[in-house]
């Protein structure tokens, strides 16, 4: 009885142990030494039996022997008669299903009758009761390791884990196919993460030029609805991107990634009507007043 409260012992052991340790085991290494203690534990339990086994059995000899008995008596009551081997090679069939051949079918048949239908008591094949004691075998470790020890991931658990994992695989993909925006496909948003982003590049690199509010100095009013290059967000980008070089507007293309470009083009949108203090004098042709967010999109 005292060792069977070792395994708890044990348990409790590890557990604080690999608590101590937090910073050092992962989680799965835990888990590992976890499973490898308690395995060990039951191979030893196995072994302490079989010695245990021998050595009352070789007690029950020295004390049969001391009472008298002959060491053939001891041995035929306590050895299990082995059976003799079968000569007759047996259908396998037969032995799959663990069948009685039809010469010993008399000794299974079942007394009752019904209109002359009898049955015959055949024992349940060998291979059918081993799966059955696999999946007691399985139930039991399913238990043990899901919801006794809590080791393995449950359904919900390993769901949940599978969605946090697409979601960042779907960030990655999202934040490389953001970077992939070219003149063509730029899409004209509003959104305060764009704008902020966009607001924070132009400060960085575009203020020199085209003032603090886009009202231009160097470079020409942004804030009007008057372009030189166009209006769409597809023509900012364009002109962000690639520069006007012989007018002193510079490229963007190397400094800014492609997102960056996007981010620019939708903050410089943003600015239209803003009305800044000092506006630089219209340059270019008038804005046609139409459908520029549907033309842009
Ligand atoms: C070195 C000065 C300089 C800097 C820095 C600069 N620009 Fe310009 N930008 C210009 C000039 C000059 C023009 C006018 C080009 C022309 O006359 O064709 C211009 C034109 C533009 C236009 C086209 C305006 C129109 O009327 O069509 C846009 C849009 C623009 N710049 C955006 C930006 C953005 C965004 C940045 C920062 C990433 C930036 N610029 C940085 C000098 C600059």
């Amino acid at each position: 009885m005292n060792k069977l409260l070792i395994i708890p012992a044990l348990i409790t052991f590890i557990q604080t142990a690999s608590a101590q340790s937090d910073s050092m085991i992962s989680g799965e290494m835990k888990n590992y030494i976890g499973y490898g203690a308690i395995i060990s534990m039951l191979l030893l339990f196995v072994v302490v039996f079989l010695v245990l086994l021998r050595a009352f059995k070789t007690m029950a000899r020295v004390i049969l022997r001391l009472q008298g008995y002959t060491h053939a008596e001891i041995t035929a009551a306590m050895e299990p008669v082995k059976k003799e081997k079968k000569t007759k090679k047996e259908d396998v069939w037969i032995k799959l299903l663990s069948l009685k051949p039809m010469s010993e079918e008399k000794s299974i048949l079942i007394e009752h009758d019904y209109d002359g239908i009898q049955e015959l008591d055949n024992p349940t094949p060998a291979w059918f009761m081993w799966h059955f004691y696999g999946t007691i075998a399985f139930g039991l470790c399913y238990m043990l390791i899901y919801h006794v020890f809590g080791v393995g991931q449950l359904q919900y658990d390993e769901y949940k884990t599978e969605l946090a994992q697409a979601d960042i695989a779907k960030k990655i993909y999202l934040s490389k196919a953001a970077n992939r925006v070219d003149e063509t496909t730029v899409k004209l948003v509003s959104d305060a993460a764009t704008l902020t982003s966009g607001k924070a590049i132009f400060t960085q690199n575009c203020t020199a030029c085209h003032g603090a509010n886009g009202e231009g100095s160097v470079g020409p009013n942004l804030t009007d609805e008057y372009w030189l290059h166009g209006h769409k967000i597809n023509d900012l980008f364009k002109t962000i991107k690639y520069g006007i070089a012989a007018k002193g507007m510079p490229t963007w293309e190397k400094q800014l990634s492609p997102k960056q470009i996007s981010d620019v083009s939708n903050y410089v949108e943003s600015l239209k009507g803003s009305k800044p203090a000092n506006p630089k004098a219209p340059q270019g042709d008038k804005e046609v007043q139409t459908d520029n967010k549907l033309a842009s999109k």
